[in-house]
C-alpha cells in the first residue's frame, strides 16, 4: 500500500474540453458559465452525482484557435468565447464548494503566431523575445536550416519574410517553438505558473514536454520508413533533448513551494526511455506522467497484461503512474476497443480497469455515458490535423462533439448551432436518460467511483498480476491491508473474448464476496470463488477477498 497518499494519488480526474462541455449564451461554443452550472452533475456530493473530484481543464486561454486553444495568445487570461477571468474565479470557488480541484491545461512548447511575444520577436531581430523562439537561416538555394518535419505535416520551418528568417514549429506553423534555453522565457513561464496557482489551480497538465529543447546545430534526422513526412524521422534532434528535464526540475521546484500542487506531463510513447523518463529521479520531475500504451493496445488480455507490467514497472519509486483510456487527440475508447457490435460491453469492462487499476484514472468528457466518436462529415471538420489526414485517419474531431446531457435536437448543450455536430445517436446516449437506468454505463461509472473511494485497495494497493487457464481472462489482485471490511484485497478478473470464457484461476482456491459485475444488476457481495468461475462475452467483475 502506498502510505499517506497525496490527494492527487487518490484523485479521480475528468478531462473537460471547454469547446465542448456547456454553451450557456447559445454561441454553439462550450463555455465556463457553462461549466459552473453542470458542476452537480460531476460532484454535488450525493450518491446521484458522478462523484468526481479534479477537473483537466483542456486549454481556456485567448487563442485564435487554430489548434483549438492549444495556440496560446496570452497565458494569463482567458478567451472571450469561454468567459472572463471573473468566470474562472467563480468556477474555481464553485468547484471548491463541491470538493472539487481545478488543473489547468499549461502548453509550454509553443505560443501562438499570435502572441505578442512572438510579434515583437518577428518585427525586430533586434527585439528582446527574438530570442524566446528559434530562427535559423535557410542552407542556401531556397534550402531549408534542417529536413525536420512538423507533427501536423509539412516541414517544421516557415519563412518569415519580414526578418528574412525561418522560424521552428513543431506542430502548425501558427505555433512556434519557444526556447527554453532562454532564462528570460524561463523565468516569464514560471510567472505564468504562479499567477494561476495564486487563483487557486492545484496543479498543471503540461502539454507535449518532450518536445521542449532542440539541437540548435540544426542537423537533419536520420530518415526511417513510415506512412508520412513525420513519421518517415527518427526524432533525435528535434525532441527528447535534455534540456526538457532540467526545465521539469525547475518547474517542480517553482510549484514546491506552493501546497499539494500536482504536475502531470503528456510526453509522446516513443520518447527514448518513455515517458516515464519525465518522473526523473522519483520525486524531482513530474508527479505523474501519462503512459498511452494502454490507450494504443489492441483490447486483448495478452496485450494489456504486456503493457500493466510494463507501465508498472517504470514508474519509479516515489512516482504515481496515471490511467488513461481516451483524451482529446485519440478516437473514443468505446470505438477503438470495440470494434462494432459489443462495444458497449467493452466500453464497461474498460470502466472496471480504469478504476481497478494502479494510478489515478483520468476520464474524458462523455466516456461515462458511452459516448461514440461522431460521424462527421469533411465539412464539419475543424481541426486541422484531422481535415489533413481525412479520410486515412479519423483524427480528433470525431471525438470532440458536444456532450449528450438530455434528448433534446441540440442534446442540451447549446440552444445555438453547435460547433460540431451533436451525434447522432444522442437521443438514446445521453444524461438524462441513462440517469435514471440503473443499467446504464453511467450507472456503472457512478458505482465504480464510489467503489474506488470507500476501498482502500483500490486506491492505493500494489498490483498483482495472477495466472489464468485462459488466454482470454486477465486477472489482477490489488493489496489491501488489514482486516476491516474495506482493507481486504480486490480481485478484479476481465473476460476479453466475445464468447464466455471459463476463467478459473491457477493455484489455491480464493473465496470472497462479488462486489460488482459489468453485467449484472448490481448485486453487492454474492459469494464467489476462483476455481469455478465463467465470465460471460468482454465481461468485468470485481471481488472481495475473504
Ligand atoms: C498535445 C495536445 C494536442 C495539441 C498538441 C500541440 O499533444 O494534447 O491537442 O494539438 O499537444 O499543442
Amino acid at each position: 500500500m502506498t502510505a499517506n497518499p497525496s490527494w492527487w494519488q487518490s484523485a479521480i480526474v475528468y478531462q473537460i474540453y471547454p469547446w465542448s462541455f456547456q454553451d450557456s449564451n447559445g454561441d454553439g461554443i462550450g463555455d465556463i458559465p457553462g461549466i459552473i452550472s453542470r458542476l452537480d452533475y460531476l460532484n454535488d456530493g450525493t450518491l446521484n452525482s458522478l462523484g468526481i473530484d479534479t477537473i483537466w481543464l483542456s486549454p481556456i486561454y485567448p487563442s485564435p484557435m487554430e489548434d483549438f486553444g492549444y495556440d496560446v495568445a496570452d497565458y494569463c487570461n482567458v478567451d472571450p468565447r469561454f468567459g472572463t477571468l471573473d468566470d474562472f474565479d467563480r468556477l474555481i470557488h464553485e468547484a471548491r464548494r463541491r470538493g472539487i480541484k481545478i488543473i489547468m491545461d499549461l502548453v509550454l512548447n509553443h505560443t501562438s503566431d499570435q502572441h505578442p511575444w512572438f510579434q515583437h520577436a518577428r518585427a525586430s531581430r533586434s527585439a528582446p523575445e527574438r530570442a524566446w523562439y528559434y530562427w535559423a537561416d535557410g542552407k542556401g538555394f531556397g534550402r531549408r536550416p534542417s529536413n525536420w518535419n512538423a507533427r501536423f505535416g509539412g516541414s517544421s520551418w516557415t519563412w518569415d519574410a519580414s526578418s528574412r528568417q525561418y522560424y521552428l514549429h513543431s506542430f502548425l506553423p501558427g505555433q512556434p517553438d519557444l526556447n527554453w534555453s532562454n532564462q528570460d522565457l524561463q523565468a516569464k513561464m514560471f510567472d505564468v505558473v504562479r499567477f494561476w496557482l495564486n487563483r487557486g489551480v492545484q496543479g498543471f497538465r503540461l502539454d507535449a514536454i518532450n518536445w521542449l529543447g532542440k539541437d540548435v546545430r540544426w542537423p537533419d534526422n536520420p530518415v526511417r520508413f513510415g506512412w508520412r513526412g513525420y513519421t518517415r524521422q527518427i526524432h533525435r534532434y528535434d525532441r527528447d533533448q535534455p534540456l526538457a528535464h532540467e526545465v521539469m526540475r525547475k518547474l517542480r521546484s517553482v510549484v514546491s513551494s506552493y501546497r499539494d500542487v500536482v504536475l502531470i506531463g503528456e510526453a509522446s510513447a516513443d520518447t527514448v526511455g518513455g515517458p516515464a523518463a519525465f518522473y526523473g529521479n522519483g520525486s524531482d520531475e513530474l508527479h505523474t506522467v501519462f503512459d498511452f500504451r494502454l490507450l494504443k493496445s489492441l483490447w486483448r488480455a495478452d496485450r494489456f497484461r504486456d503493457v500493466i507490467s510494463a507501465a508498472e514497472r517504470a514508474v519509479p519509486s516515489g512516482g504515481w503512474p496515471s490511467i488513461v483510456l481516451s483524451n482529446h487527440d485519440q478516437s473514443r475508447h468505446i470505438d477503438r476497443y470495440g470494434n462494432g457490435g459489443n462495444a458497449g460491453q467493452r466500453a464497461r469492462a474498460a470502466a472496471v480497469l480504469l478504476f481497478a487499476l494502479r494510478g489515478t484514472p483520468f476520464l474524458y468528457y462523455g466516456e461515462e455515458i458511452g459516448m461514440r466518436n461522431g460521424r462527421l462529415r469533411y465539412r464539419d471538420l475543424r481541426d486541422p490535423y484531422t481535415k489533413r489526414f481525412w479520410p486515412f485517419r479519423i483524427g480528433r474531431d470525431p471525438a470532440r462533439t458536444p456532450m449528450q446531457w438530455d434528448g433534446s435536437p441540440l442534446s442540451g448543450f447549446t440552444t445555438g448551432q453547435p460547433w460540431l455536430p451533436v451525434s447522432g445517436d444522442a437521443l438514446t446516449v445521453n444524461v438524462e436518460e441513462e440517469s435514471k437506468n440503473p443499467l446504464s454505463i453511467l450507472s456503472l461509472y457512478r458505482h465504480l467511483i464510489r467503489l474506488r473511494k470507500e476501498t482502500p485497495a483500490l486506491r492505493q494497493g500494489a498490483y498483482t498480476a495472477l495466472e489464468s487457464s485462459n488466454r482470454h481472462c486477465l486477472a489482477f489482485v490489488r493489496t489491501g491491508e488489514g482486516s476491516a471490511a474495506s482493507g481486504r484485497d480486490i480481485l478484479v478478473a476481465v473476460n476479453f473474448d466475445s464468447h464466455a470464457s471459463n476463467c478459473s484461476l491457477a493455484g489455491p482456491e480464493r473465496t470472497g464476496r462479488l462486489r460488482l459485475s459489468t453485467q449484472l444488476p448490481i448485486v453487492d457481495r454474492q459469494p464467489w470463488s476462483s476455481n469455478r468461475f465463467v465470465l460471460q462475452p468482454d465481461e468485468a467483475i470485481i471481488v472481495s477477498l475473504a
